[in-house]
């Protein structure tokens, strides 16, 4: 039995071997992956020098970048370097013809004597309230105006990232009419600490929201140091306060890595053996109603929302409440940045798919929106009036943070646009 089932096995082998032509290339015959999928992935812009995060487009069609010096020494002003932390970008799309221009001036983005304080021990990040120091984040709000949030923290040049010192984390307000300052809100010692990491911010302008009657702004604080949680700021009195600090869903997951194209990537710290990715709340979205805001950790695969009401509250009872109106909406893959559109979709990355996609509330699933191979680290959203999505595309893991610890990055960096889908356009929280 066993001697004749073998050699049923092995006639069998052989007709199918016969069977295949020897010439016949397997990649023809096998299913593979098809790569790409989805909407037509338009290039706006390429970014030849300073390494972008963020991203804003203006009703007019003005677009706005972001350069982080806590993310990249390049990126830090020195005070003679020429380097800048936000720029207005000028479409071009050739080495030769890029243009970037220091936004709102390139007097408020030159800190005199740079961005570090060497006068302290350890250096830490100048204490200028009137210029900046190192932005995370622009973001244009529904009264079509720019707020730049800023860090106050950048690396010196050996990568060790400063501590910040009061007057560096603020949230700047800019009239694009006139590219004039016309607000400024400095965060108390006790809301952003030194080892805060302000990385992106939402807005809702609704009178209705405070006594105010100017609106909130939602901040995630990211920071490497652990003690991540999400700001909220009454745009009306500049007051604000911390919500959700210590609650796992605002920290790195246990032991978390991300996988570039098959490889997982492991974070480096100056001075330390490598480690798992150690980034916080980062990506933030409201939903179209105002009513919801969604945010997720870099170092983690899962997304959370939570009733914006429980953020605005600041009692004496506000944060137990808060931490028990968290919900956990699954995994959606490892992303950094979010964003809304009109459909009530959270557009967020999934950099492990070289992908974005969108979760939808209404039936509480993730969808692929677009993939391509030229996604990588989809760093940061904005959806436009002129119904698009724009991202940035940045190659952060492939940067010294990562393992192996040497920079493998590759300029340009891309700003990429796809159409959104259903008519979908910016909200108007307002
Ligand atoms: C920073 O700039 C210097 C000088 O242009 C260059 O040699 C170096 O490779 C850059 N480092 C990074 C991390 O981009
Ligand atoms: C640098 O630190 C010193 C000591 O704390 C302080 O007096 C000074 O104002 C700081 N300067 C800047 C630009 O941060
Ligand atoms: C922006 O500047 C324009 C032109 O000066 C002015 O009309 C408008 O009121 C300003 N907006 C804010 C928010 O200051
Ligand atoms: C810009 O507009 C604001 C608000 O109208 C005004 O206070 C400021 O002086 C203007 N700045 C410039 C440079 O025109
Ligand atoms: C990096 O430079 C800073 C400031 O110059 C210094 O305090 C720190 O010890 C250095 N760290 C390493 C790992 O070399
Ligand atoms: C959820 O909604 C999105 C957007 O309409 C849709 O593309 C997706 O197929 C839906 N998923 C399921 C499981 O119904
Ligand atoms: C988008 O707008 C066009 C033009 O107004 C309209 O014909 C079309 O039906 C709309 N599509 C959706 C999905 O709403």
């Amino acid at each position: 039995m066993f001697g004749r089932s073998t050699l049923a096995l092995a006639a069998l082998a052989s007709s199918v071997s016969a069977a295949r032509p020897k010439t016949q290339d397997a990649s023809q015959v096998t299913l593979r992956d098809p790569l790409t999928y989805g909407p037509e992935l338009e290039l706006v812009h390429l970014y030849y020098d300073e390494f972008p995060t963020g991203i804003a487009v203006s009703s007019q069609g003005r677009m706005f970048s972001n350069y982080p010096g806590g993310l990249d020494s390049n990126d830090t002003n020195n005070g003679q370097n020429g380097k800048y932390t936000i720029a207005e970008l000028f479409d071009d799309n050739t080495a030769n013809n890029f243009q970037e221009r220091p936004y709102p001036s390139r007097e408020i983005n030159s800190p005199p004597g740079g961005a570090i304080n060497y006068t302290t021990y350890p250096p830490s990040g100048a204490n200028y309230q009137n210029y900046l120091i190192g932005s995370q984040s622009c973001v244009i709000d529904p009264a079509d105006r720019l707020w730049i949030l800023d860090t106050g923290r950048v690396l010196t040049p050996n990568g060790t990232l400063v501590p910040a010192s009061y007057g560096g984390p603020k949230l700047i307000g800019v009239n694009l009419s006139n590219d004039t300052v016309f607000q400024t809100i400095v965060f108390p010692t006790t809301v952003a600490y030194a080892d805060s990491y302000l990385n992106d911010v939402r807005f809702d302008l609704r009178s209705s929201l405070t006594s105010s009657g100017k609106g909130v702004a939602y901040i995630t604080d990211s920071s490497v140091e652990g003690r991540n949680g999400i700001i909220v700021v009454d745009l009306g009195t500049g007051e604000s306060w911390r919500h959700l600090d210590g609650n796992p869903t605002v920290h790195p997951a246990r032991q978390w890595s991300a996988y570039l194209w098959g490889t997982p990537l492991y974070q480096v710290m100056p001075g330390k053996p490598f480690t798992y990715g150690q980034f916080g709340s980062d990506g933030i979205a409201l939903s179209a109603d105002g009513a919801t805001l969604f945010y997720k950790n870099v170092a983690g695969r899962q997304l959370y929302s939570i009733p914006t009401s429980y953020l605005r509250a600041n009692g004496p009872t506000s944060e137990v409440l808060a931490q028990g109106a968290v919900n956990t909406l699954g995994e959606t893959g490892v992303t950094d940045g979010m964003e809304t559109d009109t459909n009530n979709y959270i557009y967020h990355g999934n950099m492990e798919q070289d992908a974005v996609s969108f979760f939808n509330p209404a039936n509480g699933t993730d969808t692929v929106f677009v993939r391509d191979p030229r996604l990588n680290w989809i760093d940061t959203f904005s959806t436009a009036t002129d119904g698009y999505l724009y991202f940035t595309s940045n190659q952060l893991v492939l940067g010294s943070g990562f393992y192996p610890g040497t920079d493998r990055r590759q300029r340009p960096f891309a700003l990429w646009r796809v159409q959104l889908p259903g008519n979908g356009t910016k909200t108007n929280l307002r």
